[in-house]
């Protein structure tokens, strides 16, 4: 298979992006537009509220994305935490390890941005091979979904928190 890159997302690639999640996740669970709305409002949220973008290309056309966004520990609101959503590549590319590549990926751009874990609701048969781990029952998020996970990036740190992982306001339309 011919090499994959990954890069950080530029405006000019928002339409492509778009694009991709409404397909792949109307294929997959018969509705897309909510995650790339999510997305789109996602990056309009002020600062604090960074965002990680990640793009998989094959010969410069866009096969995959990877979204991160800040969340908000309620008990603990000086440790940074984020958000792993949406997830997606192409159907034709699927099952090829670009998935994995872009988690890895962006686990790594999160860490360097400072960000402590990750919160994803997601399969419990696709997240626990990157070390995402189901949530201890008082931790939890606004969505209190048996699929909710989190791995961190920085040691030990899930055993020091607790209570409510809040979700900013463009994620309710999602609950
Ligand atoms: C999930 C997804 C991003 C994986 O992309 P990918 O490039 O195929 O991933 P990889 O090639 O790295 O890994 C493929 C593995 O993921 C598994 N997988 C794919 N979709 C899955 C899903 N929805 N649930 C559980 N496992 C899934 C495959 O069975 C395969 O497992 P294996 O390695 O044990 O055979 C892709 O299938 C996709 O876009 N799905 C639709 C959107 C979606 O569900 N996003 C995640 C939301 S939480």
């Amino acid at each position: 298979m011919k090499e994959i890159s990954i890069r950080a997302e530029t405006v000019s690639d928002y339409t492509a992006i778009r694009n991709l999640i409404v397909k792949v996740f109307h294929e997959t669970y018969g509705s897309g537009e909510p995650e790339a709305t999510l997305v789109e409002q996602l990056r309009q949220l002020p600062q604090p509220n960074t965002t990680i973008s990640l793009i998989a290309e094959l010969d410069q056309a866009l096969v995959g994305q990877i979204f991160f966004s800040a969340l908000q520990l309620e008990n603990h609101p000086d440790i940074p935490v984020c958000a792993l959503a949406p997830l997606g590549v192409y159907r034709q590319y699927q099952q090829q390890g670009i998935g994995s590549q872009l988690v890895e990926k962006g686990l790594e751009e999160c860490a360097k941005q400072g960000y402590k874990a990750v919160f994803v609701q997601g399969s419990l048969r696709y997240y626990p091979r990157f070390g995402f781990i189901p949530l201890r029952a008082d931790l939890y998020t606004i969505f209190k979904s048996d699929h909710d996970m989190v791995l961190e990036l920085e040691k030990g740190i899930i055993n020091k928190i607790s209570g409510l992982v809040d979700y900013p306001e463009p994620w309710q339309a999602l609950k």
